[in-house]
Parts: structure tokens; C-alpha cells; sequence
């Protein structure tokens, strides 16, 4: 049975992927996290406690982390700042957390010469435009716009240097935007939906044609497994489900699977720097591992999702109204 030591099980992915791991495999978890804004133990609810246990602290306590890691046989990080906005208005938690975070435990997973994946975001890319034909591939060079997605974009390089530099038994993999149950109302779907259901109206920024290219957190933690599993050490594998949307257009199927009109959301303020578009290639996940993703139809998945927050009232409400504090302050 091997042992996964989980950082930021307590998120949205991470807590997504340690109920994957649990369902599908006899592996045991430990989960790392601090129980930030964005953690939440309601999400690890109910999980089995002979093959579970939940440590709260600091990915970037060094002596912490190494008595973790040296228990463990598999690092899998998912712990981050990961909120674009956030970023935005106050970068220095993600430079914190994303870099010197990231560090202290491949220093840590070298010392014990312990299997490490580090999970990123295809934001590292920078973005597209929306008429170009390319997609993103572990090719594409690194051209991040904002404090998160440089900040993730630097931690992949500590990860790649590791590796280089010290033989660090480390894979990468860098996923499209994820939906789903456990994400935080701060994030664009979540959002919408709850407020929807708080009758407020639906918030785009500028026109809302930024292209997002979604997939569902459980294909994510699928790909995870099999690159744990199968995946060549020192490589990148790009996660996606070809799920190009633009953001106009999820909003309108929010509110068509919700019962309202299709119209009835606002246009407010863009967010500065915003990328115009992201979407992936994932033919190399796909030929060298033989992954393919099982939720595949958006709209049936959006509508899960849906149906998960109106019967999950008790685990978002507590974060809604500081929520869209925030937002409103920002003009958003
Ligand atoms: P999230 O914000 O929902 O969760 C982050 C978790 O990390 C929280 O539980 C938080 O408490 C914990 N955490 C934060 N700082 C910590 C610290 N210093 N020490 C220990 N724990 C800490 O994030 P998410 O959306 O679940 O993203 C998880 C990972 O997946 C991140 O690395 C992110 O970059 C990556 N990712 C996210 C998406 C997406 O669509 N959300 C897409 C691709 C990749
Ligand atoms: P978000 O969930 O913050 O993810 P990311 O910035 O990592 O892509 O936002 C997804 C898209 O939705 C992005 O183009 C910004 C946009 N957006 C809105 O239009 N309205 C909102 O209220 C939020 C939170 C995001």
C-alpha cells in the first residue's frame, strides 16, 4: 500500500483528488494543509480513518514538512494561493506559499529521495488569441501575466531544477481550469451558481469572451494517478478534456440550467492583465499514458455541479457574504 502525503487536501483539486484516491486505490493519505481562506475540513468529511489523516499546518515549515515527507512515499503538491484576483491586489502570500513553499518541500523530498508530482496551471503559458488555431503543449514557452500564474510558473522551475541538478524523482503536470463540487465561491462557476440561487445576478468581466478550456477535478485527479503510476521522471504532462468555453456562454447555460433567463447577469469591471484565452493539447497525456477523460460533456457535468451546490448549502454559505464583500469593493 503506499502512502501519499497530499498537500492542500483541504482545497477544492486536492480534496477532489483524495476522494478519488480513496474510491479507487488502497493507498493511505495524509493530507498537509494550513486551512487557509480557501481550506475547508467539511470537504474531508466522512473519509475512513484507518487510511486517513489530516495534518493542518505550513508547506513552508521546514522542519514539518521533512518529518512528512519521510514518512511518506509519494509527495503529491497541490497546495497554493490560487486565486488570479487575489493575486491582483495582494501578491506577496503567493509568493510565500507558490515559491518558498514549493522549495521546502523538494528539499525536503530530496533529502528522503521521495517520489514527488508537482500539480500546475496552464496559466504558466501566458494566453492565446481567440482566433488563434494553436493550442498550448509542453512546448509552448512560459509567458505568465499575473503574480499567480508567475508565481506557478516559478515553482515549476525549482521542480525542473530539482530534477536536473539533483536527481529529484519528480513529474509535472500543468491542467486546464477545473469545475466541480468543493471549489471556493470566489471562482467563476461556483460564483455564478451561488448567486443564482441568492438571486443575485451573474458577474462577467469586460465581454465576457475570454475562452476558459474546463475540465471536470475528477478527469484532473484521474491524469494525477497516471502519471504517479506510469508517468517518466523529469517530465511534464499537460492535463485537458477539451473543454473550450468562453465565459459568456457558461454563464447563459448557468442560467438555462437554473431556470432563468438567458440574459439576466451584469457586465462589470475587467480584471487587469486578463488572458484571453487558454486551451490545451493533452495528446501527450493521452498517447504515452493511455488517459482519456470520463466526464467529457460540460453540460452534464455543469448541471452535477449545480445540483451539488444547491444540496451543499451548509458547506459554501459560510463564505458568501465575505465573498461578494470583496468583490464589491473591487468594482466586481
Ligand atoms: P484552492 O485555493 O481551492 O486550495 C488550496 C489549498 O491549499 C487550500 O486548502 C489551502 O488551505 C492550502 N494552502 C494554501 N497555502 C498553504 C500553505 N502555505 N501550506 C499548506 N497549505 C496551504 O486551490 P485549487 O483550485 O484546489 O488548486 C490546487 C492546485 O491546483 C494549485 O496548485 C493550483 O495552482 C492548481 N491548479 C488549479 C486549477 C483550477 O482550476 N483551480 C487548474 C490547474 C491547476
Ligand atoms: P477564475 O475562476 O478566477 O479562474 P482563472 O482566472 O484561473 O481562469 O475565472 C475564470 C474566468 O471567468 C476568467 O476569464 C475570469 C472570469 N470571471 C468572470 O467573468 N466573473 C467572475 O465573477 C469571476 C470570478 C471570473
Amino acid at each position: 500500500m503506499q502512502r501519499l502525503l497530499v498537500t492542500g487536501g483541504a482545497g477544492f483539486i486536492g480534496a477532489s483528488f483524495v476522494h478519488y484516491v480513496l474510491e479507487n486505490t488502497d493507498a493511505h493519505v495524509t493530507v498537509l494543509d494550513k486551512l487557509t481562506y480557501a481550506g475547508n475540513l467539511d470537504s474531508l468529511a466522512g473519509l475512513p480513518a484507518e487510511r486517513f489523516e489530516f495534518v493542518q499546518g505550513d508547506i513552508c515549515d521546514a522542519g514539518l514538512v521533512d518529518r512528512l515527507v519521510a514518512g511518506c512515499d509519494v509527495v503529491v503538491h497541490y497546495a497554493a494561493e490560487s486565486h488570479n484576483d487575489n493575486s491582483l491586489h495582494d501578491p506577496r502570500p503567493f509568493l510565500d506559499t507558490n515559491i518558498i513553499g514549493t522549495y521546502t518541500l523538494i528539499e525536503a523530498a530530496r533529502k528522503h529521495s521521495r517520489r514527488f508530482h508537482h500539480i500546475s496551471t496552464d496559466e504558466v503559458y501566458g494566453d492565446l488569441e481567440l482566433d488563434d488555431p494553436e493550442r498550448f503543449t509542453e512546448n509552448t514557452p512560459y509567458n505568465p501575466s499575473s503574480p499567480y500564474s508567475s508565481t506557478k510558473a516559478g515553482s515549476d522551475l525549482l521542480v525542473r531544477a530539482w530534477v536536473r541538478s539533483f536527481g529529484l524523482q519528480a513529474t509535472l503536470s500543468n491542467c486546464s481550469n477545473n469545475y466541480g463540487p468543493y471549489q471556493h465561491v470566489e471562482k467563476f462557476i461556483p460564483r455564478q451558481i451561488t448567486n443564482v440561487i441568492d438571486g443575485i445576478r451573474p458577474k462577467l468581466y469586460g465581454k465576457g469572451e475570454n475562452v476558459r478550456d474546463w475540465i471536470h477535478a475528477n478527469d484532473h485527479s484521474s491524469a494525477v494517478l497516471a502519471i504517479i503510476a506510469k508517468g517518466r521522471i523529469g517530465e511534464t504532462y499537460l492535463i485537458g478534456a477539451g473543454g473550450e468555453k468562453n465565459n459568456k456562454d457558461v454563464v447563459e447555460l448557468i442560467l438555462k440550467l437554473m431556470g432563468q433567463a438567458p440574459d439576466d447577469y451584469d457586465h462589470v469591471v475587467d480584471r487587469p492583465g486578463h488572458d484571453v484565452r487558454y486551451a490545451i493539447d493533452s495528446t501527450k497525456l493521452r498517447d504515452e499514458l493511455g488517459w482519456t477523460p470520463r466526464f467529457p460533456h460540460f453540460d452534464a457535468g455543469l448541471e452535477d455541479t449545480i445540483r451539488w451546490y444547491r444540496n451543499n448549502e451548509d458547506w459554501w454559505r459560510p463564505q458568501k457574504a465575505a465573498t461578494e464583500a470583496r468583490y464589491t469593493e473591487q468594482g466586481q
